[in-house]
């Protein structure tokens, strides 16, 4: 499995220390507010993990699936919800906990969707921005790290399902994906 990462982008290490300032950072943007983490499946379910767990405020999670078409490297636009979710968001103040903000279309249907839902706030956090692919006009309100454009793998980001389980984010190898 490693053989097909080009190279470590982001470490282990690196990673865990950053999640930990930004879960205290939003202990305190949020200690006056009603947070609900919304984790979008599956790419951030270890970003999740690892950040609800450094927030020191109470807080409730929840996670909906959508969708875009197909497995492989680009985003079609379209997408479906899969799995909505289970918590009203009247009252709350959300933050979507992203994987990656790439084009940006996922998150921005999203965004909308939400806020028709009636909830106090809307805010995005996301684990990777990779702003030279935006395609619509969205900006997260938290990042971690700024990506080069080119397509990771690891700490729940998937090719084709695979890679979620390395521990670190690696750039893929093209020879993975060349034949498609
Ligand atoms: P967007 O709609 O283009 O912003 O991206 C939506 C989704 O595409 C992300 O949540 C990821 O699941 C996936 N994605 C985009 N870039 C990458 C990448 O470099 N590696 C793995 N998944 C990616
Ligand atoms: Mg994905």
């Amino acid at each position: 499995m490693k053989n097909d990462v080009k190279s470590v982008l982001l470490s282990e290490e690196q990673i865990a220390k950053k999640v930990a300032e930004l879960g205290a950072k939003i202990s305190e943007d949020y200690k006056d507010k009603n947070l609900m983490l919304v984790s979008v499946l599956k790419g951030s379910i270890i970003f999740m993990a690892d950040l609800m767990r450094s927030i020191t405020i109470p807080c409730t999670v929840d996670f909906m699936s959508v969708s875009s078409y197909g497995g492989g490297v680009k985003t079609s636009g379209v997408v479906k919800i899969i799995k909505d979710l289970d918590i009203p968001l009247e009252g709350h103040d959300l933050l979507l906990v992203e994987d990656i903000l790439d084009s940006g279309l996922t998150l921005s249907y999203l965004r909308e969707i939400l806020q028709q839902r009636g909830p106090r706030s809307i805010k995005i956090a996301t684990l990777l921005d990779k702003p030279e692919r935006r395609q619509v006009s969205i900006q997260p309100d938290y990042v971690c790290f700024t990506v080069p454009d080119e397509f990771v793998v690891g700490y729940g980001l998937d090719y084709s399902e695979r890679y979620r389980n390395l521990p670190f984010v690696g750039i893929l190898d093209p020879k993975v994906y060349s034949g498609e």
